[in-house]
């Protein structure tokens, strides 16, 4: 897909079909996802997926807020993204400035941009979904206890009508000086 109608086209979906996601879909899009920018190319997010029935009804029951488990119902995977901690933004340990480990929050929010845009290039609707419970959403799916958790994205087939949402205009974001 060209660049700009993947950018128009890639919407948050909340409705979704029954799908299944190949382990090898999954790991080209993380593939593609690894071409985001990293401080120092630190490459600290993580990728931890639900695919399997099982551990999905375990998400949708005790991973996520109702409401999210019903905006993801049906999706193929729900993918939780985290972070190495004091890596992004760290020299030898210490932190390079006051942002400290923000860099890897930053680094992670650019990683799962370019996991969102590149699933959408192979046919996949996502979401990414913030509200989640931490302490389960790491022991369903294993994630080491040093990690931090970003996000879940749902991954999967559309269900629901496209839906752009408005945007602020340029001269609300943009100074030129
Ligand atoms: C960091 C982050 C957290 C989000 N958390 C949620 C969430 O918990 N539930 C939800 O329905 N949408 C969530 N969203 C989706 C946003 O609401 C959505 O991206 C925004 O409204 C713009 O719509 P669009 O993605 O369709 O362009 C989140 C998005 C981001 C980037």
């Amino acid at each position: 897909m060209e660049f700009n109608e993947l950018i128009e086209v890639r919407r948050s979906v909340r409705q979704y079909k029954a799908s299944e996601i190949a382990s090898a879909e999954l790991e080209t899009i993380v593939a593609e996802a690894l071409n985001a920018p990293s401080w120092k190319n630190s490459e600290t997010a993580r990728y931890y997926a639900a695919a399997g029935a099982a551990a999905k009804k375990r998400m949708w029951e005790e991973g996520l807020p109702s409401f999210n488990a019903a905006s993801s119902a049906h999706a193929a995977a729900l993918v939780a993204v985290t972070y190495v901690p004091g890596l992004s933004g760290f020299n030898g340990g210490a932190p390079c400035d006051e942002l400290g480990n923000t860099w890897g929050a930053y680094d992670c929010g650019l990683a799962s941009a370019y996991f969102v845009l590149a699933a959408k290039n192979h046919g996949w609707d996502t979401l990414i979904m913030g509200i989640r419970n931490t302490a389960k959403v790491k022991e369903i799916l294993g994630i080491p206890k040093g990690e931090v958790l970003m996000s879940v994205i749902a991954v999967g087939k559309s269900a629901q009508k496209f839906m752009k949402v408005s945007r602020k205009a340029v001269s609300d974001v943009l100074r030129i000086v």
